[in-house]
This record gives structure tokens, sequence and C-alpha cells, in this order.
């Protein structure tokens, strides 16, 4: 293994390592625009000039590798005199954007034009003048002033998406960024091209202009959108103080972006994802308990109603349930847990498949638990059985539960199958198609609303987290279960979060055999590491 010094410090790296990665991976920071660790190296933006010992010329870290012996300086005079130089470069043409732009408050420009630049310009003459709002595609917008030609952007269509919409045309210093002519970066992980962007160059339409990113509060969680079950992080407007911009006192989710996690999505996640949140609010939400939607009850008083239904359904077996594949194992765990003690309820889940597998991330099941789902419910436990029953004429009471990101993709009955159903319970967040057909709607969080365990198609359980407050009287779909077993009279464990359910839902072993909340941390855990864990 090769041995490196940087700055004084020695160390081993893998062979081929790069001076760049070395430095990252000890915490150093060696300033870069181009190089991105899910992209090839290109080498092109000059800001990772290092001193090698015995080299004549200053080098690229981001393109060099380490070689045995080799010396570095990254912070010696010679390196910050042209760290500087390179700044005075990517800021002769950059418009004094700051106060407007949407980067700012997370932009490499910024920051390094402050820890690495001079301070002052020397440019007397005239910027070039380009574009500064191009709708290039369906999600993303163009400033062409801002950009650094860092090739980011241009790489990742070539090599992920491998859509190759981007390119650079001109020469010198009229060379500018743009989509071939005929072409629009409409591909489904657009995206993250905004995310890579050093700068303000690229911006995603439904995020500009909403809020500072200064007045976001992120939180690590898992996009629910389907079994993929990349990871996130989910930005809410948290604004104290009304100072600026309009709309920071609602606590809403203002941007979902990529968290990396190697073992599930890299660096990356699509469009459809990334947007999924737009559909939270789109649809009125269930404030409190209403018996029917529009008619606010007490809780208790509703309560004590689906129980009373509950009980002689259950104990004649004429009871049935449809849960949403994107509800958490516990919320489903602790309704299985009230059934079984009532006596027995059908039970099915909800399938949501669209189109099919894409080779980068999209899996063609919607549901974000599909595979907890099954394993808590089985695998016989299908909408469809539930639905024969109900032709059948074998269900007396149903209770549907209500998708929790997307009100479109709630189980809902036509008039006939309606007709065949005596009662209808709907618990879930939205006031949608079924709720409203529903005697009686119960409230519960929507996604990010609530603590919980997604299993994702690999079988990685994986914990999702609540990143802004339920709204109305939402609360855990687990919560909404003991309540209804209190009023009915049935004993279950006196859960009080979401990791206690986990700890019970641990004991049924297979895919959560050995799985805590403390244990699925930020990157889950791996079916391999659960045998393991449970073995
Ligand atoms: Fe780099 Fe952004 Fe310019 Fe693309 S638009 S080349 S990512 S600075
Ligand atoms: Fe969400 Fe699936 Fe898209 Fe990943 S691939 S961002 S899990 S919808
Ligand atoms: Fe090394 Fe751009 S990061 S040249």
């Amino acid at each position: 293994m090769p041995k490196l010094t940087l700055d004084g410090q020695e160390f081993e790296v893998a062979p081929g390592t790069t001076i760049l990665q070395a430095a990252l991976s000890r915490g150093s920071i060696v300033p870069h625009y181009c190089y991105h660790p899910g992209l090839s190296i290109a080498g092109n933006c000059r800001m990772c000039l290092v001193e090698v010992e015995k080299a004549p010329k200053l080098v690229i870290a981001c393109a060099t590798p380490v070689t045995d012996g080799m010396v570095v300086k990254s912070h010696s005079e010679r390196v910050k005199t042209a760290q500087a130089a390179v700044m005075e470069f990517l800021l002769i043409n950059h418009p004094l954007d700051c106060t407007i732009c949407d980067q700012a408050g997370e932009c490499r420009l910024q920051e390094y034009a402050v820890e690495h630049g001079s301070g002052r310009s020397r440019y007397v003459e005239p910027k070039v003048l380009l574009n500064k709002a191009v709708d290039i595609g369906r999600n993303v917008m163009l400033d062409q002033e801002r950009c650094i030609q860092c090739s980011r952007c241009v790489r990742f269509c070539d090599e992920v998406s491998k859509t190759s919409e981007l390119a650079f045309f001109q020469r010198g210093s009229q060379t500018m960024i743009g989509v071939y002519p005929g072409k629009r970066l409409d591909n489904p992980y657009s995206g993250n091209t905004v995310d890579i962007c050093p700068v303000g160059a690229l911006t995603l339409k439904q995020f500009r202009f909403q809020t500072r990113v200064w007045y976001l509060k992120n939180t690590p969680t898992i996009c629910a959108g389907c079994a993929r079950g990349c990871n996130v992080l989910v930005a809410v407007g948290l604004q104290n103080e009304m100072w600026t911009t309009r709309g920071q006192f609602d606590d809403g989710i203002k941007r979902i972006v990529p968290r990396v996690n190697g073992a599930v999505n890299g660096h990356w996640m699509c469009d459809e994802g990334r947007l999924s949140y737009l559909d939270l609010d789109k649809t009125p939400r269930i404030a409190t308990a209403e018996a029917p939607v529009g008619t606010a009850i007490e809780w208790d008083v509703a309560v004590a109603r689906v129980a009373a239904a509950l009980i002689p359904a259950a104990k004649s077996g004429r009871a049935a349930a449809i849960f949403s594949p994107r509800q958490t194992s516990e919320s489903i765990w602790a309704w299985k847990q009230l059934f079984a003690s009532l006596g027995t309820v059908r039970t099915g889940v909800r399938q949501l498949a669209h189109g099919k597998d894409d080779a980068i991330l999209i899996r063609a099941d919607r549901g974000a638990n599909s595979a907890g789902a099954s394993f808590i419910l089985g695998e016989q436990a299908t909408e469809e059985a539930v639905r024969s029953a109900i032709s059948g004429g074998e269900v007396d009471l149903l209770i549907v539960f209500g998708d929790p990101l997307n009100p479109a993709d709630t189980a809902t009955l036509d008039g006939a199958t309606r007709a065949r159903v005596g009662k209808l319970f709907h618990v879930g967040p939205f006031a949608d198609a079924n709720a409203r057909s529903a005697e009686l709607a119960l409230p519960v969080a929507a996604w990010a609303e609530e603590d919980g365990s997604f299993v994702n198609f690999e079988g990685r359980v994986q914990w999702t987290r609540r990143c802004h407050l339920p709204r109305g009287e939402g609360r855990p779909g687990w919560r909404v279960a003991l309540d209804v077993a209190h009023a009915a009279g049935v004993e279950l464990p006196a859960w009080t979060s979401s990791g206690e359910v986990l700890d019970d839902l641990a004991d049924a072993g297979g895919v959560y055999g050995g799985v805590s909340e403390k244990g699925l941390g930020l990157l889950g855990m791996a079916p391999a590491a659960m045998t393991a864990a449970g073995a």
C-alpha cells in the first residue's frame, strides 16, 4: 500500500487512490469543483492544485494517484497563490448575484471566494453577458452566466442518466453550457444536475425563490416513492422570525435531496421521488376525527365507534382491512396485534406497480414498504384476496388505510363494492376518495410526519424519520391502534415510541431479527447483517 505524507501527516492508502481522495478521507480540505465521487474525473477546474515534493509544477490532486513515499503540501504559499489565481479567473465573468441566487449559503464559489480568493477584483472590463433564465427542462432552469464550466452536469447526463442532453458551446470566454438543439433536460433524474452544480447555474423550478437555505432544517430519512428506498434529506422551512420571504412559518417541506448510501442509491435520486412531497398538500387533510368527512367528532367517541363495530365483526371473522404498502412496519404491526386480539380480520396489502424497473434506481413497485408489509401480514395478504372476500359477501366491516404519500394511491371502492361492505372506516392522512365514502375517518401522520421502518426490495431495513409535525390531530398509525385497543378493552403493549414497537417487531425474527432503531442508524441494515445479528 502506498504511503503518503500530507501536510506532515503520514498514512497509507489503497493503490490507485488519488491525492484528493486521500485528503478527503482524512478530513483534509482541498478545495475542488469538478471532482465528484460519483462521476469520472475531468480535471478541468484547477482548483485542487497541490504541491508535490520534487515535482517541478503544482499538480491537480483529483487526477494524481498517490505513489509510495509521496510528500504533498496542500496549504503552502505556492498553493495559496495558485488557488487565489484560479478564483480570480473564475470570478472574472461571474455575476454578482449572491443576494438573489438560490445557491447562496451553500455555494462553493461563494465559500471558496471567501476562503481562497484574494478579496478584490482587478478586472475592469465589461463581463460577458449570457442568458439568465433558460427553461431547459421540466424541472430545471439554467443561468448561463453563473456556470463555472466544471462539467459535472454534462458528465452526469453522459455517465449516469446516459441521456446526454447537455454540452458546452462556443469557445474561449464565450463558452457556455446548454442543451443540444431540439433537446430538453427531461430525463427522470434531471434534478441531480442541480444538486451537483457547485454554483447557482442550475436551479430546481419547484425550489427556486421559495426560501433561503439557512432557514431550512434537514432531516435524514427515506423516500417513500418506490421499493428502492433512496436515502434522502428532507428540508422544512423553519424561520423563527418573519424577516424575508413569505411562507416561512408553515413548517412545510421545501425540498428533498439525495443522501449518500452506496448500498441503496449511491449519490442520486429520481425526480419523481424528489417531487413526491408536492402531493402531500394538494388534497385536504383529515384534520380531526370526522364522521363523515367534513364533520368533526370527538376523538374518544370516534375510536369507541370503531371499536364497537370491530369487536363483533372480528369475532365472527367478517372484518377486513386493506393496508398501504407505504405505511411503516410499526403501524402495520400494531394493527395486526389489535386484530389478532379481537378475533379474525382478513388483511391485504395494496399493490402499487407502475411501469417497470429501470437500470438506475426506479422500481416498478412504488410501495416503499411492500416487503415489510408482506413480511408482517404474510404473502397471501393481498388487496385482491380482500376484494374477492367482499365480492363473496364475507365482509361486513372494512378498514382502509390511506396512502401516506399520495392520496391518489389509496384503495377506493366502486359503488357496488361499497354497497356490499356494511361499515367502511378510513384511517389515513388525506380526505381522499375513500375517506369521503367512509362513514368515519381517523387522521394519521403522512410520510415524513412519523418515525418508523421500511423494508426495501432487497430486504434492507431502513428508518424513516419525522421531519416535521403531523397536520391537525394526525398521529402515528400505531398510536391510533393503541387508542382503538383501549376503547375495545384489549391489552396491547404500552408503546410510547416507534422504536419500542420496533423492538417488539424484532422479536418476530425474519427480516426484522436483531433490528433496533439504534442499529438501523442512518444507513439501515442489510439482509446479510441482519441474518448474522439474528443468528
Ligand atoms: Fe458545472 Fe453547473 Fe456549469 Fe454544469 S451548469 S458545468 S454543473 S457549473
Ligand atoms: Fe424515491 Fe424510488 Fe425515486 Fe429513489 S428511485 S427517489 S426511492 S421514487
Ligand atoms: Fe481537480 Fe477540478 S477538482 S481539477
